[in-house]
């Protein structure tokens, strides 16, 4: 691998991090020079990585106007949720038994419980992901991997803002009780309804929480 393709692979990665993180925020410019600027490069690898990231939905193009930070739709949102509720359904639905021999099961169990009882937002969201994709992963097959963490990257900034995570935690820990209780229809049955509370306070997320956030300005 050549010096400049790990440069590119860097800068492309760097500004997803952020954009992913919500140091970056929905509609917020983003300027090719100032960028370039700050990471002491010449502007043709942040144009590179930006034109990258608008190919994958995280960076909008407008003609003359530049670069801008993707901001989701509902439709999109409610396109994620969907593909969300395939993907982690057809995993319950197909890898049941796997899920209930992953070993992180019992230690997820655990932590959620903590949560419930120290109202830990950060233990919450690390378990959040890790949950999630332990649903995921028991299918070994990387394409869905692959898939939902594609899913997951897009959300992200709106579930930061989410302020639901202790039900969230209850709805986790009633799928994680009927996965280890042997009860697939139950467990099914409980993801639709976490997902399906997912979906509304994402969206209200987008509509209303989003525009509290004076942060953001041109960088
Ligand atoms: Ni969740």
């Amino acid at each position: 691998m050549s010096k400049d393709y790990l440069m590119r692979k860097d800068i492309y990665s760097l500004i997803k991090e952020k954009i992913v993180s919500g140091s970056f925020l929905p509609g917020q410019r983003l300027n090719v020079r100032n960028l370039a600027d700050i990471l002491h490069i010449s502007t043709t690898p942040v144009r590179d990585a930006l034109l990258k990231l608008s190919n994958e939905g995280f960076v909008e193009v407008f003609p003359r106007r530049g670069f801008f930070v993707k901001a989701l739709s509902e439709k999109e949102v409610l396109d994620i949720i969907e593909a969300r509720i395939m993907v982690e359904g057809f995993c319950i639905n197909n890898y049941f038994d796997e899920i209930k021999k992953c070993e992180d099961i019992d230690s997820l169990k655990e932590k959620m419980l903590e949560v419930k009882q120290t109202k830990n937002r950060k233990l919450f969201d690390e378990l959040d992901k890790k949950f999630h994709s332990a649903i995921i992963c028991a299918s070994y097959n990387n394409n869905i991997i692959r898939f939902f963490n594609e899913l997951w990257e897009k959300i992200e900034i709106l579930r930061r803002h989410n302020e639901r995570f202790m039900k969230s935690n209850e709805e986790h820990l009633k799928i994680i009780l009927s996965i280890l209780a042997d009860n697939k229809k139950k467990a099914y049955k409980a993801l639709l309804i976490h997902l399906s509370n997912v979906k509304k306070e994402t969206l209200y997320s987008l509509n209303e929480g989003i525009k509290t956030i004076t942060r953001g300005g041109v960088l």
